[in-house]
């Protein structure tokens, strides 16, 4: 298939992208590497033997966008494109708003121009705010934070837009924590400034480009005290992403699923592995809770398995030692 990609170049989207090449699809990219860099796209092309296109734009552009669907006439899209860290988006909650469903808006209305029916949207596990796992996609929803209410919106837009038109099939991935890296140490998560996420923050404390992890909280009801998540490799992510394509293509309709594996891990239990990871301690000190988290979420995986056939296949030592082999090779990220 011809697969349209926003945002191919960042975290996510680049291992998706490497994943879509492997399978014998044709992808071109779209990004404005305002939060992403080229050089994961020439590394994926390396990897994958042949490149993506590459077309260097924000989404928001029309003009480019309509241009870009004459000339590839896309079967598919994925759209990674968007901001996504919470604080900054109640600090600048327009900025979200504007980037995350303007962009979307546009890429609706070329895809319907150009006859364009399947669309798989990059949504995260935000949309259950503090629910209680293990979280099924019928789990209440409820936004905490500006980003996560661009992700809920942009997930009613599709809802609304698939009832319109009958012929759409829409794909809506609901992300728990994505980490880890392609185990060629080439490519993996590159975040710009101090890190808001534990493992790339752990990351950078085993390469000694910071000198010590905080722990947010050690006074949780978990049985370590630390808060509990449901980390999931990226390349099981990514395998996701291939496996809901798949199913859009003959499946019109709204279909949402979550991508997690279903276990909870707590942050000791990521220190632990990661020290196992690269060999040596981890430095930490525990501070209090961060404002806005909750004590554990997991998914409940098994809409996907039963529908899509997909599972994640990979466990915490096999992330930990992917992400550390990444950073380890690419102390700077892309831009060493
Ligand atoms: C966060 C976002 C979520 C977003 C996701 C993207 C918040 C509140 N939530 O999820 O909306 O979809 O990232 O991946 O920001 N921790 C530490 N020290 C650190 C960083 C984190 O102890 O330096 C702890 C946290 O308290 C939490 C766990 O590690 O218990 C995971 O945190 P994080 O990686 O930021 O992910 P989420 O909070 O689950």
């Amino acid at each position: 298939m011809r697969v349209l990609v926003t945002g191919g170049a960042g975290y996510i989207g680049s291992h998706t992208t490497l994943a879509l090449l492997e399978a014998g699809h044709d992808v071109l990219v779209v990004d404005d590497l305002t939060n992403s860099h080229a050089e994961s796209l020439r590394r994926v092309a390396t990897l994958a033997g042949r490149p993506a296109q590459f077309v260097e734009a924000n989404v928001r552009h029309d003009d480019v966008m309509e241009a870009t669907f004459a000339r590839f006439l896309p079967e598919a899209v994925i759209h990674f494109a968007g901001w996504k860290a919470v604080g900054e988006s109640v600090a600048k909650p327009l900025v979200y708003y504007r980037e995350n469903l303007d962009s979307t808006l546009t890429l609706l209305e070329t895809m319907q121009r150009h006859g364009c029916t399947r669309i798989v949207f990059s949504s995260s596990a935000t949309v259950y705010g503090a629910g209680e796992p293990p979280l099924s996609e019928d789990a209440p929803t409820g936004a905490t934070n500006p980003y996560g209410r661009t992700k809920l919106m942009i997930e009613e837009i599709l809802a609304d837009a698939s009832v319109a038109d009958p012929d759409l099939a829409v794909g809506v991935l609901r992300y728990f924590n994505p980490i880890g890296a392609h185990a060629s140490g080439m490519i993996g998560e590159d975040p710009q400034g101090i890190p808001n996420n534990l493992v790339p923050y752990v990351a950078q404390v085993a390469t000694g480009r910071r000198a010590e992890l905080s722990v947010f909280g050690d006074d949780y009801d978990t049985p370590d005290g630390t808060g509990i998540r449901d980390y999931i490799h990226v390349l099981d992510l990514a395998a996701g992403h291939l496996a809901a394509l798949d199913y859009i293509r003959d499946h019109a309709g709204y279909h949402v699923w979550n991508l997690g594996t279903g276990r909870g891990t707590s942050v000791f239990e990521i220190i632990s592995a990661y020290e196992r990871a690269c060999g040596h301690p981890i430095p930490y000190q525990v501070l209090p809770r961060r404002a806005g988290d909750v004590a554990r979420s997991f998914a409940d995986p098994s809409k996907a398995k039963r529908e899509l056939g997909w599972e994640a296949t990979r466990g915490i030592d096999e992330m930990c030692v992917d992400s550390y082999r990444w950073q380890s090779n690419n102390p700077r990220g892309f831009t060493a």
